[in-house]
């Protein structure tokens, strides 16, 4: 659930008017409901009561500080994968004991502020890591608590590109050799072995393939408890799917809950999800303009203002986003769109022969479920100036990250001195 909805014909983040913010704001632009981020991470909460569970949002999904500060402020911890995305995460005010870091390519320079920082865990992916890890503890007379995530070798995930539970993904430690790293894991200096940590992927909407992952590991730890080895802590990763308006439904976070609460009943460890997605994903709507209706032979080509550049899951996953129009449509005629941005790329192109009301030069339209990897994955390609965010709590609205002059978009870049 969602609070963008029409009021009066006019389509209304909580009690913001859209067109009004698109006149003042300027388009393309992205508007996150405050009443929404906080149902979203309440319920998710909810779903885990009772339970001894630390829900680390994945900052990764939206790590606009404004974004945070009120996750944050829900009592919500962070899943990092950078050094960068741990000061977002720090600067909002979540406490170190509630960040977790995950991420292949650890460097010395991460391993080291999150260790001064002391952070909850670090979510070991390798070997070579581990090792890495336990050298920078012990060079700074710390000691790093950590997980080792296993890669289940289960296929999941809404594309290929977001599957990274399978052998050929480039994440965790192959089951098999699992056995073997915690043992090597519980002898180097600087480490200490809390748990075991599993990810397989994004946008799941079913949870079979979580239930056989969930199962997997569950197995793993009773073997490695009989072996002697202390497991405390179980990091489930993230995962769950939300509608994208395209016929999915995924599970509720109730039915998610249920299942990991009867696959870990017997473990007794304190668990750990980094819901990303789920969280903010239909928190947040990207708001762009009609440049032009383009026809091209028995093409009706809708021309944005937003592009790939500001939101690029479609052309990148082939991601479906509903969109809709700004104002309530009067009438009742459709016509079928090619709906584009303005980025030189045929790839540049949010929905293809897509039913809407029809449209016109200057209308404003919404892409949907925006709010997460949106902002995040923009860049400013064609010199396009990184896409404004916006943060709407009732009728009230802040500027949570402005667009950048030309003057700002050029500003690290010099000539040489040859030139
Ligand atoms: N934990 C780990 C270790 C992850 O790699 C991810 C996402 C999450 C948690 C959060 O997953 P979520 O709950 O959001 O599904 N850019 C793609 C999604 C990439 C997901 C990467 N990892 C997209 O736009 O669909």
């Amino acid at each position: 659930m969602h609070h963008f909805e029409y009021r009066g014909g006019r389509l209304h983040a909580e009690a913001v008017d859209l067109t009004a913010l698109a006149e003042t704001v300027g388009t393309p632009f992205y508007v996150y409901s405050e009443a929404t981020l906080r149902r979203h991470i309440q319920v998710f909460q909810k779903s885990f009561a009772d339970t001894d569970i630390l829900v680390a949002y994945s900052v990764k999904a939206n790590s606009n500080l404004a974004v945070l500060k009120v996750l944050a402020s829900e009592g919500a911890g962070a899943d990092v994968v950078s050094g960068g995305e741990l000061k977002r995460a720090l600067a909002a005010g979540i406490a170190p004991a509630k960040i977790v870091f995950s991420g292949v390519g650890k460097t010395d320079e991460e391993m080291s502020a999150a260790l001064d920082a002391g952070i909850h865990q670090f979510n070991v992916e390798s070997e070579p890591e581990l090792i890495a890890l336990s050298r920078v503890a012990v060079a700074i007379g710390k000691t790093a608590p950590i997980a080792l995530r296993i890669n289940p070798d289960v296929a999941a995930g809404g594309h290929a590109k977001i599957s990274t539970g399978k052998s050929v993904d480039k994440f965790g430690v192959p089951y098999a050799d699992a056995h073997t790293i915690f043992k090597r894991a519980a002898t180097l200096p600087g480490i200490d072995v809390k748990g075991v940590d599993v990810h397989i992927g994004s946008q799941i909407s079913e949870l079979a393939p979580f239930e056989a992952a969930f199962g997997r590991v569950a197995d793993l730890i009773n073997t490695l408890r009989s072996d002697g080895i202390t497991i405390e802590r179980l990091d489930l990763g993230g995962g769950l799917g939300i509608p994208y308006g395209e016929g999915l439904t995924p599970p509720h976070p109730d039915a998610y809950g249920e299942m990991i609460k009867r696959i870990t009943a017997s473990l007794d460890v304190e668990l750990i999800v980094e819901p990303g997605r789920m969280i903010v994903g239909n928190a947040g709507v990207l708001v762009s303009r009609v440049v032009y209706v383009k026809e091209n032979g028995d093409r009706q080509f809708l021309i944005l203002d937003a592009g790939m550049n500001d939101l690029l899951r479609p052309a990148l996953y082939d991601a479906y986003h509903d969109i809709w129009p700004v104002a309530e449509p009067s009438g009742s005629t459709t016509i079928v769109y090619d709906v584009v941005g303005p980025v030189c790329e045929s790839g540049d192109r949010f929905a293809a022969s897509r039913a809407l009301p029809e449209m016109r030069e200057g209308d404003f339209v919404a892409i949907l479920s925006a709010g997460a990897y949106g902002a995040v994955q923009a860049s400013q390609y064609n010199s396009r100036p990184l896409t404004p965010e916006v943060l709407v709590n009732g009728d009230k609205h802040a500027i949570i990250r402005r667009r950048p002059s030309f003057e700002e978009m050029v500003a690290l870049e010099e000539t040489a001195d040859w030139l």
